[in-house]
């Protein structure tokens, strides 16, 4: 297959680029779309095809269902059973923006994107390129990250390209993505609510508007492979490098200290503030007291990993409160729970 390349650069004077891409979606083809978190490899959520044809690209396992994105909150009630009133409140306080919200599906929702459960994943993403594609393809996308499974997800069109080519229909390049993690998931299907994926939606400001909403345990856990897993996600190894990762928790004198011990070759992942005694190759995500900033790098940082051909990475690991959660979670995954407390 011939991928083609749509580059955006002001979504006003991209009408062509734009209208070229909801027309590939709306006749059942895949188009790797911007967000504002991760690049998405979206289809017609209501075509079982272009669903199917998803999975295939990605190499994703086919129980792992799929998010549905809207451009508006009208195009919901046709997608679910009922809409609960602590949807309009959350629509109200994070939508368009990087949250999806679990809800039980309705008939119009095909097997193929809700992976087999009775329930959807929804989200409005707040991105313009990803939200006139969506308008104008008259159709809600589903969109997973745009990713091989099992690799980190992409922040920008490059990482899709390396990992799509030849396996999708199109690229929209819409520039770096501000968030770099993916949506916070909850489900207002369990009482009370629960986190099911940390994102930049925390559960403080989730809070404020749903005060009994948890954290499902499988988010900073592991879960073995016999428990039911609410989220099918959550089972699968990802984000990973090829490269053994471990994570270093502990302040910067007890990191420095630990890595000058550590016998034979291997690389750090580390902040800005780390960079002057590091000996060994490295690669910084981010500012050690700007959790925005390590959740925006993060994942091209783990794609670089791959690429410097590391075999072992130690990574210094910081706050884990805000959207600190999220990236602790994605690095969590990335190392397969391998972590030393300092
Ligand atoms: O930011 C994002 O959410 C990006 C962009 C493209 O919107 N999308 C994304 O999709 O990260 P994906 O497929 O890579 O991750 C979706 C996660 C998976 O862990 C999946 O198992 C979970 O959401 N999920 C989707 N539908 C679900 C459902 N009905 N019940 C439980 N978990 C669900
Ligand atoms: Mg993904």
């Amino acid at each position: 297959m011939q991928t083609k390349l749509l580059t955006i650069t002001n979504t006003a004077n991209d009408e062509d680029v734009l209208n070229e891409a909801a027309d590939l979606l709306r006749e059942g083809h895949l188009v790797a779309i911007p967000t504002e978190t991760v690049y998405g490899l979206a289809a017609n959520a209501l075509d079982p095809k272009a669903s199917s044809a998803i999975y295939a690209a990605k190499g994703r396992p086919s129980d792992n269902p799929l998010i549905v994105h809207v451009s508006d909150i009208s195009e919901i009630p046709p997608l679910v059973k009922h809409v609960p009133d602590a949807l309009y409140k959350l629509a109200e306080a994070f939508w368009p923006g990087p949250m999806t919200v679990i809800m039980e599906k309705s008939d119009a929702v095909p097997d193929e994107t809700s992976g087999g459960l009775d329930t959807v994943a929804i989200r409005m993403p707040s991105h313009p390129v990803a939200y006139e594609i969506i308008r104008r393809a008259g159709v809600p996308l589903a969109a997973p990250s745009a990713n091989l499974s099992g690799s980190p997800s992409p922040t920008c069109a490059q990482h899709c390209i390396d990992d799509l080519t030849g396996r999708v229909d199109a690229i929209v390049d819409g520039g770096a993505c501000e968030v770099g993690v993916e949506s916070t998931v909850l489900t207002l299907c369990t009482t009370p609510p629960a986190i099911l994926r940390p994102g930049a939606v925390t559960l403080e400001m989730l809070k404020e508007i749903l005060p009994d909403i948890t954290v499902d345990p499988g988010v900073f856990h592991h879960l073995s492979d016999d428990r039911k897993v609410v989220s099918p996600g959550m089972k699968y190894k990802h984000y990973s490098p090829k490269a053994r990762v471990v994570l270093v928790r502990g302040e910067q004198a007890k990191f420095k200290k630990f890595i000058s011990e550590q016998p034979g070759k291997f690389g750090v992942l580390c902040f800005t503030e780390d960079e002057p005694y590091v000996t060994q190759p490295y690669i910084v995500y981010g500012k050690q007291e700007d959790a925005a900033s390590q959740a925006k790098h993060l994942f091209d940082a783990l794609r670089e990993v791959d690429k410097e051909q590391m075999k072992l990475v130690y990574v210094r690991v910081a706050d884990d409160r805000g959207i600190g959660q999220a990236v602790y979670n994605r690095l969590l995954r990335a190392a397969g729970f391998e972590e030393i407390k300092l």
